[in-house]
């Protein structure tokens, strides 16, 4: 097989993705808090990706201003995610519909099928996370357009289950509609593994950390470029009274902090000095603002490294348009050399 029919191949493995996502390559620029804004989101998209701004906290204006931007740097398709829990996910449904965005990811727990209707009727295309079979399949039935299934080798927050479980699980399974992978791709080779299982495309956040673009601070990117996998390990729960939700993120400081917290919280309740529900925000409230400090003040030893296991495959900054490139040549490598 010559390269040029293994790309033929490939574009035909990922055919259902790059037709839903109206891109060259099937590949979601996973959407992260505070470094996917306009600027790395658009050199997604211009790159013949997808790119995916994450509103995080952002206000309504703040996201009509991000999506405006955004468009003002690609007239490439590009898409907007939301975390389910924000307190005004009406709103900004309504201003993703008011900027004509056509894909909404809603992420950050499963979405009511209200708010999936409400941005359907905005006319955007709507993208849901399934953590599980029959969680996927009762997002199918509750209108979702499309499945992300990500597994726990990913940055950020995450599920107990491994992405390679999940797509084993859910692919052979859900057809209605496209499913794209996420969890510690780091490579084309893993792209057109799970395409060929029957994923519709992929999706990355990790890799995209170190593009020139991203405007994450120097000392971010560094952290990410001197890291090995085995650095990138979720946070862990002391005591099951008090849950932790698992973040993936680089050990640094604030980690082992965090553990001294809840130790200190846990014995301040048991001598009753703190009630549960007291105890329980003190835990949460540790790590609010970290991401931003380490994305955006590049506080790298208190703040939050969120990052996932594929951080190992990130060994330079390098322009967004070739990482790209540098997944689509290693899949259709993979492809060529598969046959040959
Ligand atoms: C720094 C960072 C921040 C993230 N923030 C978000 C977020 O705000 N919303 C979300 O749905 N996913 C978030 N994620 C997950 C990514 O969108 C993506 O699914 C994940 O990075 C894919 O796995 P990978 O890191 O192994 O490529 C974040 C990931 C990282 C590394």
């Amino acid at each position: 097989m010559t390269t040029d029919d293994a790309r033929t191949r490939l574009d035909r493995l990922w055919q259902r993705g790059r037709e839903f996502l109206g891109c060259d390559a099937a590949i979601l620029g996973g959407a992260m808090s505070w470094v996917s804004e306009r600027h790395l989101v658009a050199a997604i998209s211009n790159a013949g990706g997808f790119g995916v701004i994450a509103c995080g906290s952002m206000s309504p204006d703040l996201l009509d201003a991000e999506i405006k931007g955004t468009q003002a740097l690609t007239d490439r398709p590009f898409g907007v995610n939301l975390i389910t829990m924000h307190p005004e996910l009406d709103a900004l449904i309504d201003v993703c519909a008011a900027n004509r965005v056509g894909h909404v990811v809603l992420a950050g727990g499963l979405p009511s099928a209200k708010s999936i209707k409400r941005a359907k009727d905005g006319g955007a295309k709507v993208i849901c996370f399934a953590p599980a079979l029959v969680l996927a399949k009762k997002l199918v039935r509750s209108g979702a357009d499309a499945l992300v299934i990500e597994g726990m080798e990913a940055g950020g927050h995450i599920g107990p289950v491994s992405t390679s479980v999940l797509a084993q699980e859910i692919l052979p399974v859900v057809k209605d509609v496209p499913v794209f992978v996420a969890g510690g791709i780091g490579r084309g080779e893993a792209i057109v593994s799970y395409l060929e299982m029957g994923a519709a495309g992929v999706q990355i956040g990790t890799r995209f950390v170190c593009a020139t673009e991203c405007v994450a601070h120097e000392k971010f990117k560094q952290a990410f470029i001197k890291a090995s996998a085995r650095d990138a390990v979720p946070t862990v729960q002391l005591d099951p009274r008090f849950p932790v939700i698992p973040v993936r993120a680089l050990v640094n400081k604030g980690t082992e902090r965090f553990m001294d917290t809840q130790r200190q919280v846990i014995e301040r309740f048991r001598a009753g000095e703190l009630d549960q529900k007291a105890a329980q925000l003190e835990i949460e409230h540790f790590w609010a603002g970290a991401l931003k400090r380490a994305v955006m003040d590049g506080d790298v030893e208190n703040g939050s490294l969120m990052a996932g296991q594929s951080v190992g495959m990130v060994t330079r900054e390098q322009p967004t348009a070739e990482i790209i490139a540098e997944l689509v040549e290693q899949a259709t490598e993979a492809l060529r050399a598969k046959v040959a």
